[in-house]
């Protein structure tokens, strides 16, 4: 079984809209696939239709080991089985805190399906909180969707240094594959230059043993498309909803190019690659120069976070449920043997919490 956790501390960049289609499209190849909602927004379970106030047991009683993870996944469409969420998820960070081994609930709890399916994929709450350790514990292959506007790297240093933390104290496995760009506007300039920002970062890391040493934007992307955003409300895929739009053409690229180990099937090369998107440059606008003003490289987008502009950037959906960032510390090592209770959540001051993304 491929593991798969669908990772940005951000809300609204395309991490329930990439689960739910890029899910969809590999059980419409045949193969069987489980998703997990580990979002107490539960919008996974409500874009696949269903009420998170009728589940009686979902992710937050797996988490609390009140069910069991074989027993309460539903199947909810031909080959795909899903692990819904309810409103008990919003305390399971607080309720979890003081709970040994808090971070490898959700990895034990999937041992029994282990040979039950082809992919596994979780779809994270917007935060690097202890519902994203649990999914960083539980898979092996992280895919961060991007939105490339222009504080689209604004926490990206952290994101990325999460995943590392982990894999070093908690997982070895666990590797950041690919970073697939969401919502991408052809006609704009800044998300060629946004790619190429990460590019060039993540050329950096190659050859290093950080876990993000190997990973690749995908080479495909995820167009704007409306029918994208009308799905969920009728709370159906987009293959569903509109069999014949850039959105499910897009995501029948991603669940090829996933289940082709990121590599794109030379035969979809069809629709207008991000060569040709970056191609298009001049086309923007004065206005838009004016209101985007482009961030220098991913370090300064992070040295900006860590000069006190701390907010994260939401890019457009509410945040009712934001969790505390983790604490990455420099945690002084007698023997290497630092046990995983290190990763402490803290809570950021107040007046960042309430404010509006
Ligand atoms: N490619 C797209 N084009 C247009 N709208 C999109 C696209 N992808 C996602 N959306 C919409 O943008 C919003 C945020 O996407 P979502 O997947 O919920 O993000 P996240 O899970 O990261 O918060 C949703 O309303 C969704 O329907
Ligand atoms: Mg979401």
């Amino acid at each position: 079984m491929r593991k798969i956790a669908v990772l940005n501390q951000k809300g609204g960049v395309g991490k329930t809209t990439t689960v739910v289609n890029t899910a969809a499209a590999l059980a419409g190849m045949g193969l069987k696939v489980v998703v997990v909602d580990l979002d107490p927004q539960a919008h996974l379970t409500i874009h696949l239709g269903l009420e998170p106030q009728a589940i009686m047991a979902g992710s937050y009683e797996v988490l609390t080991k009140e069910a069991r993870f074989e027993k309460e996944i539903m199947l909810v469409r031909p080959n795909l089985w899903l692990l819904p969420a309810n409103i008990n998820l919003v305390g399971a960070e607080s309720e979890l805190v003081s709970v040994v081994g808090r971070e490898t609930i959700l990895r034990e709890a999937i041992g029994p399906v282990e040979d039950e399916f082809d992919y596994l994929i979780i779809d994270c709450p917007p935060s690097l909180g202890l519902l994203t350790l649990n999914a960083l514990a539980a898979t092996e292959e992280v895919l961060i969707p991007l939105q490339p506007h222009f504080l689209a790297l604004q926490g990206f240093g952290k994101l990325l240094q999460t995943v590392d933390l982990v894999n070093k104290r908690i997982n070895p496995d666990l590797k950041v594959q690919g970073i697939l760009l969401c919502m991408f506007d052809t006609r704009a300039s800044l998300p060629g230059e946004v790619k190429a920002d990460i590019e060039h970062f993540l050329e950096g890391a190659r050859g290093t043993d950080c876990a993000w040493a190997q990973s690749r934007i995908l080479p495909t992307f995820i167009r704007r498309n409306i029918k994208l955003a009308e799905a969920p409300s009728y709370g159906q895929t987009i293959f569903e909803y509109e069999r014949n739009c850039h959105g499910a053409e897009d995501y029948t690229k991603v669940a090829e190019s996933i289940h082709n180990q990121f590599q794109l099937v030379p035969q979809l090369d069809a629709h207008d690659g991000i060569a040709e998107a970056a191609e298009e440059q001049d086309v923007q606008t004065a206005e838009q120069i004016q209101e985007e003003p482009a961030v220098e490289s991913v370090q300064d987008a992070d040295i900006a976070i860590e000069a006190g502009a701390t907010q994260e950037p939401d890019a457009g959906v509410e945040q009712s449920h934001e969790q505390p960032p983790i604490e990455i510390k420099e945690i002084p090592q007698p023997d290497s043997q630092v046990q995983p209770s290190e990763l402490t959540p803290t809570t950021p001051p107040e007046t960042e919490q309430d404010q509006p993304g």
